[in-house]
């Protein structure tokens, strides 16, 4: 079942959270940085021992102090107008997340709207995106959550939700 709430991310009882993360995979603002506070200085410890992410794909590590029991770390592209394949990268971030989740018997995960912050894709077709991958999954999970931080971004999910 898929479900859009609102709220921060870090409170959320499931399997896994995703995290909007950068390349370097050490932390950052926004989302990555509210996972790391909340996650405690062991997230950082395991993220120096992957190594770095490339933008499209996604790394799991142990949640330690958050209420998720899992990490997923994936890096969005930052959007520069659509035409440098950006669209892929982000439906890759998605699916790649989503089977990293499959890989680890994962059946609760929440996403952050990726790359919709500091990388600058338009939330709308962000959320069209999602929204397509995530239909594709659902019935291998018992929940896929995107967790929204603001309304407005609630609002523009619950209305592709409606149209379909
Ligand atoms: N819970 C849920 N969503 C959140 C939270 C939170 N605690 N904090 C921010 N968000 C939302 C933002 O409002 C935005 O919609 O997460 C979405 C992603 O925004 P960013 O965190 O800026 O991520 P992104 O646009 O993918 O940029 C990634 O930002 O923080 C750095 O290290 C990160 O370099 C990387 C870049």
């Amino acid at each position: 079942m898929i479900r859009v709430v609102q709220g921060d991310i870090t409170n959320l009882h499931v399997g896994a959270i995703v995290n909007a993360a950068n390349t370097a995979l050490l932390g950052g603002g926004g989302v990555d940085g509210a996972i790391h506070r909340a996650a405690g200085p062991d997230l950082l410890t395991a993220c120096k021992k992957i190594g770095g992410c490339p933008t499209g794909e996604a790394r799991i590590t142990p949640g330690f102090e958050l209420a998720a029991k899992w990490v997923i770390h994936t890096v969005g592209p930052v959007w520069q107008g659509g035409a440098q394949g950006e669209a892929d990268l982000l439906e890759s971030c998605y699916t790649q997340s989503l089977d990293t989740a499959l890989d680890h018997g994962i059946r609760s995960i929440a996403f952050p709207g990726i790359s919709t912050g500091v990388y600058g894709y338009p939330k709308q077709e962000a959320a069209r995106i999602a929204l397509t991958v995530m239909r594709r999954y659902d019935d291998r999970f018992d929940e896929i959550i995107v967790c929204c931080f603001t309304s407005d971004d609630k609002a523009v999910y619950l209305a592709l939700l409606d149209t379909e």
